[in-house]
């Protein structure tokens, strides 16, 4: 949870932490509201402006929630790439999966800049760059705005698009999932999940796929 006094009162939203848990500066991802209570002050804070930080981070999508596999995809709608900037980032993400494959679907081309910005990071960083090569791949896809890749994803997997792009379908025997984006988004990807044999985990019992809400102001 972070957020600001705004009057006499704390005003406080759920974020997810976008940053590596290495890295020295926590980074947020955040949509802009013009008159949302909390976005619209956010915005303008400055450098040296202090900021309400809870310090108990909770959340579901976390590596330990999941059972060992080959294949890792990371299934976001805008905001909710957020907390996989930090699981890309994470040398452990590739200690336990072969290739990780983070998807992003926006309604337009000049959301999706936040991911793009940070995958060329990652393969220009000189320590993240060796884990990596060939084994980390971004899907961004919009659906109001053709680009080079088109639709919303649970659409690629309720047709053949997935497996032409992918090479195969979702598989319980070797791939995992985090999911984290809209309510209804959840529930679509929730479904096809289940559909395809795969069990939801937690940090108790990890399963094959996990959700997040994407918390927006
Ligand atoms: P679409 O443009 O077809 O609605 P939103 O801003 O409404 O949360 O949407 C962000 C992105 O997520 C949009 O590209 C939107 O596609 C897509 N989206 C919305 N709902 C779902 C859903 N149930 N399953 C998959 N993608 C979704």
């Amino acid at each position: 949870m972070i957020g600001l006094n705004i009057g006499d009162k704390p005003v406080l939203r759920a974020y997810s932490i976008a940053s590596p848990n290495w890295h020295e500066e926590f980074e947020f991802y955040s949509i802009k509201v013009e008159d949302g209570p909390l976005t619209s002050k956010l915005q303008q804070l400055k450098e040296g402006d202090n900021i309400i930080f809870r310090n108990k981070p909770v959340g579901t999508l976390v590596n330990d929630a999941l059972l060992k596999g080959k294949r890792l995809f990371l299934f976001s709608t805008g905001t909710g790439i957020a907390p996989f900037t930090s699981i890309i980032r994470d040398p452990e993400t590739y200690e336990k999966f072969n290739e990780v494959i983070l998807f992003q679907t926006c309604r337009y081309i000049n959301e999706l800049e936040f991911g793009k910005h940070t995958i060329d990071a990652i393969f220009k960083d000189e320590l993240l760059s060796e884990f990596v090569t060939d084994r980390l791949r971004f899907i961004p896809t919009t659906t109001r705005e053709p680009s080079q890749y088109f639709g919303r994803v649970t659409d690629w997997l309720r047709s053949k698009k997935f497996v032409e792009e992918i090479g195969s379908d979702l598989n319980p025997l070797e791939d995992r999932a985090m999911i984290c984006g809209s309510a209804a988004m959840l529930n679509e990807f929730k479904e096809i999940c289940i559909e395809r044999g795969m069990e939801e985990g937690s940090n108790s019992t990890p399963g094959h796929f996990v959700i997040e809400k994407a918390f927006v102001d």
